[in-house]
């Protein structure tokens, strides 16, 4: 297990370089080092859990078969995409959250160097995830699934999002928009599709299993990330910043 996580991190280095070199960008050197400085604070630095549930989900899949070092490549870039997704999102969410540290530093925002320049380091983090799909997966039959499900996810995540943010609006200090309905659809769109199904499901792309044939898979994942972020919630409000690692000051929206 320990080498499944140390073979991950290497991944993690791989893809990096080949986005520092991405030939689709002359790359300055300043620019190289902004984005190599921004992935790494903002992309490896979590649990981890995400990216690697889809290599375990994949090899749970093979049934004990070992897996090749080129199958263990393929399952931790798809692993790290959806790191990337999330270091995308956070970023953008630490902002609109007036959130002060992440994952025990600062929020990136919050270098004085960096500000504002956050908001396009998040597009740009966004941005990676098809690069990293491209180069790796173009020739694969389930490439467009991929790219369809990593498509599916994001908007579902950004829409789970904009339902949190109107209905929590500070300030507006009315409560009664937020029933336990609403709490169950915000949870499930900002979290549970990124955080549990979109493992498995790249596990099962790259199985070469229709997407489909696996909604019972599906809507149990869904169940298992509400639970996750009902925690989640929790730990924010009753949790010891210093173990939980954020601290977000009960700020939800920041006027304008
Ligand atoms: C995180 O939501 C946003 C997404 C990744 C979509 P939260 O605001 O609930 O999470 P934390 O507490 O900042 O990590
Ligand atoms: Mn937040």
């Amino acid at each position: 297990m320990a080498d499944l996580k140390s073979k991950f991190l290497q991944v993690y280095s791989v893809l990096k370089s080949e986005l520092l070199e991405d030939p689709a960008f002359e790359f300055t050197n300043d620019s190289r080092q902004w984005v190599e400085r921004m992935m790494d604070y903002n992309v490896p630095g979590g649990k981890l859990n995400r990216g690697l549930s889809v290599i375990d989900s994949y090899q749970l899949l093979q049934e004990g078969r070992e897996l090749t070092e080129d199958e263990i490549f393929l399952a931790s870039a798809l692993g790290w995409c959806i790191e990337w997704l999330q270091a995308f999102f956070l970023v953008l969410d630490d902002i609109m959250d007036g959130s002060h540290t992440r994952r025990g530093q600062p929020c990136w925002f919050r270098l004085p160097k960096v500000g504002m320049i956050a908001v396009n380091d998040g597009v740009v983090l966004r941005n990676h995830i098809p690069r990293i799909l491209r180069k790796h997966f173009r020739e694969k039959p389930y490439y467009v699934d991929l790219l369809d499900l990593f498509n599916e996810v994001e908007f579902q995540t950004a829409s789970g999002q904009m339902i949190d943010l109107i209905t929590t609006i500070q300030g507006e200090k009315d409560l009664s928009k937020y029933s336990l309905s609403i709490h169950r659809r915000i949870v499930q769109y900002k979290t549970a599709y990124y955080s549990f199904y979109l493992s498995v499901a790249c596990a099962l792309l790259m199985s070469g299993e229709e997407l489909e044939n696996h909604i019972d898979v599906k809507n149990l994942l869904i169940e298992m990330g509400i639970y996750f972020q009902v925690q989640d919630d929790y730990l924010d409000c009753y949790g010891n910043p210093e173990t939980i690692g954020k601290v977000r000051f009960g700020e939800m929206y920041i006027q304008p």
